[in-house]
C-alpha cells in the first residue's frame, strides 16, 4: 500500500510495510489522522509512540470553550481519528489491539493503539480505506438525496458495528422539525458574540487545506440561505462569502447519529462510527455535511432525543445530512 493519492493536494499514503517499528506506526497513524474529520478542523488530538504504542491524546490546546465545553465535539474528532487509524493498519494487512481510555487517572489519554499481528485485509477495509483520502465534508445542497436503500442499510451496519445508531429520519414532519431546530440554533449563535470570537480563532481568509482551522474555500456557498432548510454554520460571520460552489436543490438524507450512553466513552465511540459511516458513504458516492448545532444547546439536544425520539433512546452526537453531490467546483482565488 503505497503512494496512495490524498485529498490534500498530492501527498502519498503511508508505507505500510513495516509498521511494526515505531516509526512507521507513528508515519501510519499521523497521515490517518489527518485525513479524519474533526470539529472546525481543530483536529484536536496528539500522536506519540510510546513502547510500540501509539497513545492517542485530547489536545487541549485546541478545544472549544464555548461552542463545546464538555469537549464532546472534541473526543468524537479523535474516535474519527482513531477509526481511520484502524482502518488503516487493517487495510495494510495489520491487525491494531486497541485499548480505549486505558487509564483512569489519565482522562486524556483517549487510546493505545499497537500491532498485534498480521491479518490479511478484506475487501471492505480496503474499501473504506481508499475512501479515507476521498472523503470530504460537503456544505450547502445536495443534487440528489441516498436513493440506494441498500446503501442506506450499509450505513445504518456501520454505525451498528461500532456500538452506535444511525437514526434515518425519513418522516416529511420531523425533517422539518429538524430544519427549525438547526435554524433556531445558528440563529442564537450568529448573535453570540463570544462564539463569534471563537469560531473567529478557527477560521482563516485564506490558505490550504493542511493547516488546522476551517479555510474560506470550505465554508457554506453564499447562496446557501435561499437554497434550502439546513442553514450551515457561519464561519464567514455574515461578511466573507463562502467560496464553495455547489449545484443541487435537495437537503439530502438526514440523519441522527446516537449512542446509549454519553460519557467520553460514548463519545469515542461516536466519533468511530461517524467515520465508519462517513467512508461508508463515500465508498458509495454519498457525502455528508454536518449540522450539530443544535446539539450544542442542551435543551434542544434533549428535544431531539427525548420529544422527537430521535436519538434511539440514547444520546444524539451527530446530526447530518447526507447526499450525492457533483464534485465542488474548486474553490476562486482568496
Ligand atoms: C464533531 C464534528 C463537528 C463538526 N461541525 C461542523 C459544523 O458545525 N459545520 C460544518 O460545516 N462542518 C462541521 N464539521 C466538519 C469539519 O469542519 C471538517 O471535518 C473539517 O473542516 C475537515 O474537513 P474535511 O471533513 O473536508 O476533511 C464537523 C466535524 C466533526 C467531526
Amino acid at each position: 500500500m503505497k503512494d496512495t493519492p490524498a485529498r490534500h493536494g498530492g501527498t502519498t499514503g503511508p508505507d505500510l510495510s513495516a509498521p511494526g517499528t515505531e516509526r512507521e506506526l507513528l508515519r501510519t497513524a499521523r497521515w490517518a489522522a489527518e485525513h479524519a474529520p474533526s470539529v472546525w478542523n481543530t483536529r484536536p488530538w496528539t500522536l506519540e509512540t510510546d513502547r510500540g504504542r501509539v497513545c492517542l491524546r485530547i489536545d487541549l490546546r485546541r478545544r472549544l470553550p464555548v461552542a463545546d465545553p464538555a469537549l464532546r465535539e472534541s473526543v468524537i474528532s479523535c474516535g474519527a481519528a482513531l477509526f481511520t487509524i484502524r482502518i488503516t493498519l487493517l487495510a495494510g494487512g495489520w491487525r491494531p489491539d486497541v485499548h480505549r481510555l486505558p487509564d483512569p487517572d489519565r482522562p486524556g489519554l483517549l487510546a493505545d493503539v499497537s500491532v498485534a499481528g498480521a491479518a490479511e485485509a478484506g475487501d471492505l477495509e480496503r474499501a473504506l480505506f481508499a475512501a479515507v483520502a476521498q472523503r470530504r465534508t460537503h456544505r450547502g445542497p445536495f443534487d440528489a438525496q441516498v436513493d440506494d436503500a441498500g446503501l442506506v442499510q450499509s450505513l445504518g451496519a456501520a454505525a451498528r458495528t461500532e456500538g452506535a445508531r444511525l437514526r434515518v429520519v425519513t418522516e416529511p414532519a420531523l425533517v422539518r422539525s429538524l430544519a427549525g431546530l438547526v435554524g433556531a440554533a445558528e440563529h442564537l449563535h450568529r448573535h453570540e458574540r463570544v462564539r463569534g470570537e471563537e469560531i473567529a480563532r478557527w477560521t482563516r481568509e485564506s490558505g490550504g487545506r493542511t493547516a488546522p482551522g476551517v479555510p474560506a474555500q470550505d465554508y457554506p456557498p453564499a447562496d446557501d440561505e435561499a437554497a434550502r432548510l439546513f442553514p450551515g454554520r457561519d464561519f464567514g460571520h455574515g461578511r466573507i462569502p463562502g467560496r464553495m460552489r455547489v449545484s443541487g436543490t435537495s437537503d439530502g438524507t438526514v440523519a441522527v447519529l446516537a449512542t446509549p450512553g454519553d460519557a467520553r466513552a460514548d463519545w469515542l465511540t461516536a466519533g468511530e462510527a461517524l467515520q465508519r459511516v462517513l467512508l461508508t458513504a463515500a465508498h458509495g458516492g454519498v457525502s455528508a455535511a454536518f449540522h450539530p448545532q443544535p446539539l450544542e444547546e442542551p435543551l434542544l439536544r434533549r428535544f431531539i432525543a427525548e420529544r422527537m425520539s430521535l436519538a434511539e433512546g440514547g444520546h444524539a452526537q451527530m446530526l447530518m445530512r447526507l447526499g450525492r453531490a457533483a464534485p465542488a467546483a474548486p474553490a476562486q482565488a482568496a
